[in-house]
């Protein structure tokens, strides 16, 4: 049967496990310079219906190094959504391609796409989550690390996608995970409680909480993203207002553990959720992060597409 990867909630931790295993078998052969081809004469299509630096550039660039081909299309140029229902293109891009990469709006659209289509469909960030970064997070902490179980993180922000996500993962992977954002900012209560649940069987630890330094407090991670997401652009200036108190600065690294990684999915809002100092400070490796990006991704389409 194909499978798709839309929710870190729906891996086990064996397969989370398999994914970094392989990432970094995937990491040293590039590292080496070995050319490796598992994909050869596989495509995949990337449906983008938000911009992309990171996400766009790491699956092309990662089908291509495995020997497949990665085919951008835009949503301006393909009749998806308009004269085209979601199911149709699923069903027609099946006939084409080896696999699917969707980053769009709703979760439901991604959902819809992998229900229709007969070949794996990754989400490449919906409204509700960011797996693919979050994975690549989790394997960029524990190469830093070495274990990921009682690690503290502190998510200091908007409780969005990328929060939500970090919930799934932290829940899965046994992580002290604190939330801190101003009331009426998430995280998703259904997000939560299936995250919460999760948690029992791995003995992480999941706090949502107003207070930025009580999360920082102690934290071998602090961790953040923009205050207004795509699609929230006319938010911008109210959040910045709600917001204030949830910067990640200089204040907040020097209550967290001595040596704190700092991270960021990028793009960041320089100065705003994060300070320059601490953005491009001795802490930050938020660049490690976007690397990795490239290899847990591979993983991916290995296991998903080989
Ligand atoms: N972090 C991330 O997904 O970046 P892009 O929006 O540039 O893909
Ligand atoms: N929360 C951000 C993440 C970008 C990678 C957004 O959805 O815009």
């Amino acid at each position: 049967m194909k499978k798709d990867l839309l929710s870190i909630h729906d891996l086990s931790l064996s397969e989370i496990e398999g994914i970094f295993e392989l990432a970094a078998e995937l990491k040293a052969r590039q590292k080496r310079g070995e050319r490796y081809t598992p994909l050869m004469g596989k495509t995949l299509a990337m449906i983008f219906e938000k911009p992309s630096t990171r996400t766009r550039v790491s699956f092309e660039v990662g089908m291509h190094q495995l020997g497949g081909h990665a085919l951008f299309l835009n949503p301006r140029d393909i009749q998806l959504g308009r004269v085209e229902t979601v199911a149709d293109t699923a069903r027609v891009l099946s006939r084409y391609v080896d696999g699917i990469l969707i980053r769009t709006y709703s979760q439901e659209r991604v959902e819809e796409l992998a229900c229709h289509s007969s070949v794996p469909v990754i989400n490449g960030l919906s409204d509700l989550t960011h797996p693919c970064q979050i994975l690549a997070d989790l394997f960029t902490v524990k190469e830093k690390r070495g274990e990921l179980k009682g690690l503290k993180v502190a998510y200091i922000g908007d409780g969005n996608n990328v929060a939500h996500s970090w919930l799934y993962g932290a829940a899965k992977t046994g992580i002290d995970l604190s939330i801190a954002r101003p009331r009426g900012f998430g995280p998703d209560e259904g997000v939560l409680s299936k995250a919460l649940k999760d948690a029992e069987a791995s003995g992480a630890r999941l706090k949502v909480m107003d207070d930025p330094i009580q999360a920082a407090k102690g934290a071998d991670v602090l961790y953040t993203d923009v205050w207004a997401s795509m699609g929230q652009e006319e938010e911008h200036a109210k959040r910045v207002k709600a917001f204030k108190g949830f910067q990640v600065n200089q204040g907040l690294v020097a209550i967290a553990k001595r040596d704190v990684l700092v991270m960021h999915c990028l793009p960041a809002h320089r100065d705003e959720e994060i300070t320059d100092e601490v953005l491009d400070g001795p802490h930050s490796i938020v660049l490690d992060q976007a690397e990795n990006r490239l290899h847990v991704q591979k993983a991916i389409l290995v296991k998903l597409l080989g």
